[in-house]
C-alpha cells in the first residue's frame, strides 16, 4: 500500500498537514490488525520515500517523530497480535532516535509469525536496485560470483524484499496513477488498485473492496489462460 493523501485530506479540513499525518497513523493502526486477522501473510507500507527529503524540513521532522509514537505506543500490541516489524529501506540514514525506535520494534517482533509488516522508511525502488548491484558487483571483485551467475533470482536476493515472494496486490489510494518508485522490480506482475479514496479515510471495507476485485482478475503472467 502506497499510503498517499494526508496532506490533502488535512487541508480540505483546513488543518495542518501533520493533521493529516496522524490520521494517516489511525488508518495504518486498522488496517495492519484487521490484516492481521485475515490470511495476509505481507503487507508492505510505504511510509517515507528517499525523495521525500524534498519536503520542508518541518514535515520531515514530524513524519520522522510519528514513526517513534507510533512504535511507543502500538509495539505491544503489534506484538501480541503477532505481527513481525521489517523495516526496508536506506536505514542508517534516519534520524538516530527513528533508527533506534525501528530497530528496537524489529527485534522485538522478529519470530511473529501470524504477518510480515513491511516498512518502507527512506525507501526508494531506484535505490534499492542500485544498492543490490554494488553489493553484486563486490561479490564478482571478491571473486565469489562471475558475471554468469547473474540472473533474476540472484538479483532478488539482493533486494530488500530477499526470500519474500512478489506482491500480489498494489493499493494506491489518493487516486495517482504512479508508482512514485515503490517496489519497483518486485512489481512487475502486481495487480493494481487505485481509489480516489485519500489514506486518512482507508477503512477495512477498502480493503476488502481491493481484494475482492483482485479475486477476479485474469492474471496471465505474459502466458494466455486456455480455461
Ligand atoms: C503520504 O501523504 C505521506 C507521505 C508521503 C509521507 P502525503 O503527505 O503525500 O499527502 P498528499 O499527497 O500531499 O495529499
Ligand atoms: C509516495 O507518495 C510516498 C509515500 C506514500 C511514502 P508521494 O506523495 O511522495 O508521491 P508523489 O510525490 O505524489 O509521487
Ligand atoms: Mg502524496
Amino acid at each position: 500500500i502506497i499510503m498517499d493523501g494526508n496532506g490533502r485530506w488535512a487541508i480540505q479540513r483546513n488543518k495542518p498537514r501533520l493533521f493529516g499525518h496522524r490520521a494517516g497513523i489511525k488508518a495504518l493502526k486498522r488496517i495492519v490488525e484487521f490484516c492481521a486477522k485475515l490470511p495476509v501473510d505481507i503487507l508492505t507500507v510505504f511510509a517515507f520515500s528517499t525523495e521525500n527529503w524534498k519536503r520542508p524540513k518541518e514535515e520531515v521532522n514530524t513524519l520522522m517523530n510519528l514513526v517513534v509514537e507510533y512504535i511507543e505506543r502500538e509495539l505491544d500490541l503489534l506484538d501480541r497480535n503477532g505481527i513481525k516489524i521489517n523495516p526496508i529501506g536506506i536505514l542508517d540514514e534516519l534520524p538516530e532516535k527513528t533508527l533506534e525506535y525501528i530497530k528496537k520494534a524489529a527485534e522485538k517482533t522478529k519470530d511473529n509469525n501470524k504477518l510480515v509488516l513491511n516498512v518502507a522508511l527512506n525507501y526508494g525502488g531506484r535505490a534499492e536496485i542500485t544498492q543490490a548491484v554494488k553489493k553484486i558487483c563486490q561479490k564478482i571483485a571478491n571473486g565469489e560470483i562471475t558475471p554468469q551467475d547473474i540472473n533474476e533470482d540472484l538479483i532478488s536476493r539482493f533486494l530488500y524484499t530477499s526470500n519474500m515472494p512478489d506482491p500480489d496486490l498494489l493499493i494506491r489510494p489518493s487516486g495517482e496513477m504512479r508508482l512514485s518508485n515503490f517496489l519497483l522490480w518486485q512489481i512487475a506482475y502486481s495487480e493494481l488498485w487505485v481509489t480516489n479514496v485519500l489514506w486518512p479515510d482507508f477503512k477495512p471495507q477498502h480493503l476488502i473492496n481491493a481484494i475482492y476485485d483482485f479475486q477476479n482478475r485474469d492474471r496471465r503472467f505474459g502466458g494466455i489462460n486456455l480455461s
